[in-house]
């Protein structure tokens, strides 16, 4: 893999697109981001040297990109002393006082034959480092008492074990996947566009395609893809 390391950029996603020379393999990695960008149109706060702003070419024909970033980035997050859980299906997250807090997302787009991987980390933010309204939400390697790492050693280190996972077999990804997924088993809310009300359910199994199966209280089970609706933690 190529490293490039940038000080500030718009969003390191943005970045890949304006360079389509950039081939499979190349990484990009940023110090900040003014425009940081994650799933469903929202914003990703990258404060400078806090956290690891990355985002890498893969192949456009590569399947279940978004589970293996996060077997990837939670392994990667084990080697810095942080065990957390994935929340299905892009973050990481820790529980921690019953709540769960985020300290990773993944973004995968397609774009002009290209396969592009985003990945966020939270290292070095303290509890006042976050907005308020995300202060009890969001979390980082250094609030969950993991080694001082920096950006550029967490993305080799993310680097490594992207490489690892996207050389495991299905069921070993599907296995490792499941045993790891904070979803299954707990009340969700399903929600199919933002402005949706919701509806109450409980996660009951992970399909083989990495689609959660859910249950209603009235008995309707549902199959719910990533992309198609969103699933909040009751
Ligand atoms: C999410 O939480 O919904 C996904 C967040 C993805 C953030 C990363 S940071 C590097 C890359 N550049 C971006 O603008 N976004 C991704």
């Amino acid at each position: 893999m190529r490293l490039i390391h940038l000080d500030e950029v718009d969003s390191t996603q943005n970045y890949i697109k304006l360079h389509p020379e950039f081939g499979d393999g190349t990484a990009v990695l940023a110090s900040s981001q003014t425009a940081g960008r994650g799933r469903l149109g929202r914003s990703f706060a990258s404060p400078k040297n806090l956290g690891m702003y990355l985002s890498v070419v893969l192949p456009p024909n590569t399947q279940n990109i978004t589970p293996i970033a996060a077997v990837a980035g939670r392994r990667a997050l084990a080697r810095v002393g942080v065990d957390c859980g994935i929340k299905w299906v892009n973050d990481l997250v820790v529980e921690r006082g019953g709540a769960f807090r985020k300290l990773c997302g993944i973004l995968a787009e397609l774009s002009g034959g290209r396969l592009i991987l985003g990945v966020g980390i939270d290292i070095g933010q303290r509890e006042s480092d976050f907005p308020p309204e995300l202060r009890s939400i969001c979390t980082s390697v250094a609030l969950e008492g993991g080694r001082t790492v920096t950006p550029r050693e967490m993305a080799e280190i993310f680097l490594d074990e992207l490489g690892r996972a996207l050389a495991l077999d299905e069921d070993a990804l599907y296995d490792e996947y499941s045993a790891r997924c904070v979803t299954i088993g707990r009340a969700v809310e399903v929600k199919r566009v933002p402005s949706d009300p919701g509806r109450t359910a409980v996660a009951v199994a992970l399909t083989r395609d990495f689609a959660v199966e859910v249950a209603y209280p009235d008995g309707e089970r549902e199959v719910v893809f990533s992309g198609e609706a969103s699933l909040r933690l009751g």
